[in-house]
């Protein structure tokens, strides 16, 4: 039949295939953060000629039921490539896991990791959002805001979106696998305001040719963000943008900001730079 003649083709291909083209073991990673832009810079990322990407996340080295199933299953959802090619997959729960730095240690110490973080506040913000549309669509109960942040009127710690959101915990515990020198952090907050500058970055620090240029890149003003354009093709990505925040008062938004405040700094310390998490008029611009 024609299935079986496809199939045939299919491993007739696979047989002509060039000498090495493989699944191999991703030697970059996108770690995290949850809502912290990984789609858009796996995307981007794979602009790039010498780039392959896995096209799920894998969560390979968080989830137990997957771990269990050992290396040669992790190789097994990795895209096929050339010798010289990257191949990188993106699991963003990987960055607050606190056995991941460990177990991805193990398989590799020169394993190059990115990570991309935004401001916490409108992370944690976006990481409500998203349950929040999820239990609507799905007509569940939801809990308001409020209720789950705030815990006697202060913050309540106890709400994992809240903790996932205190990327010095987080960056303490990978920093005793990996040398700060194999973690490139993007500035999600820029990569959505201008990718490209950032994506120079990200190519420098894989040691990669570079091959992304600006025109990769374009605005696209109804949407309000930017697009990408890849030999011709081109394609917006999801955002979640259109999707409003549910109203968040300005005595919860300010609590928020202030609560964030040392943490950050404890962060910023932790890596030798500073970011711009605290500038509520980003905020404003977005949540109009
Ligand atoms: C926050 O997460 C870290 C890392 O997973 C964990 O060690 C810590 O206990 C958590 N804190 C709270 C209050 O849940
Ligand atoms: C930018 O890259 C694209 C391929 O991704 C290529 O077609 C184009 O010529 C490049 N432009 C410049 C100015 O190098
Ligand atoms: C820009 O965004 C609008 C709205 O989503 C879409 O309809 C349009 O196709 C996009 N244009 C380009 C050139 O990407
Ligand atoms: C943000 O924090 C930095 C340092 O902590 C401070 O210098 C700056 O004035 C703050 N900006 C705003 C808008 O609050």
């Amino acid at each position: 039949s024609r299935n079986l003649l496809l199939l045939l083709l299919l491993l007739l291909l696979l047989l002509l295939c060039p000498n090495g083209t493989r699944q191999r073991l991703p030697q970059t990673i996108i770690i995290g953060v949850r809502k912290g832009g990984t789609r858009a810079l796996i995307e981007m990322l794979s602009l790039h000629g010498d780039v392959v990407a896995a096209r799920n996340e894998v969560h390979f080295f968080d989830w137990e039921s997957n771990f269990e199933r050992g290396l040669s299953w992790y190789v097994s959802q990795m895209p096929l490539s050339l010798p010289g090619q990257l191949t990188v997959e993106k699991t963003p729960a990987y960055f607050t896991c606190s056995q991941v730095p460990q177990r991805l240690h193990r398989m590799d110490p020169n394993v190059k990791l990115l990570l991309i973080l935004r401001d916490p506040t409108e992370r944690v913000l976006s990481d409500y959002t998203q349950v929040f549309y999820n239990r609507l669509q799905k007509h569940k109960q939801y809990h308001p805001i409020e209720s789950v942040l705030l815990k006697d009127g202060e913050m309540n710690l106890d709400y994992k979106a809240l903790n996932r959101s205190l990327y010095y915990l987080h960056m303490q515990n990978w920093l005793q696998y990996f040398p700060l020198g194999h973690i490139h952090i993007v500035d999600g907050d820029r990569l959505i305001e201008d990718p490209f500058p950032e994506m120079k970055k990200v190519e420098k620090f894989l040691g990669l040719s570079p091959q992304i240029n600006a025109s990769n890149f374009y605005f696209n003003k109804t949407k309000g963000f930017y697009c990408l354009r890849d030999h011709g093709r081109e394609r917006c990505l999801h955002s979640s943008k259109g999707r409003a925040h549910p109203e968040v008062s300005r005595p919860l938004l300010d609590q928020l900001y202030s609560f964030f405040h040392e943490p950050n700094r404890k962060f910023f310390q932790l890596v030798g730079r500073t970011f711009n998490w605290n500038d509520t008029t980003r905020f404003q611009k977005y949540h109009q």
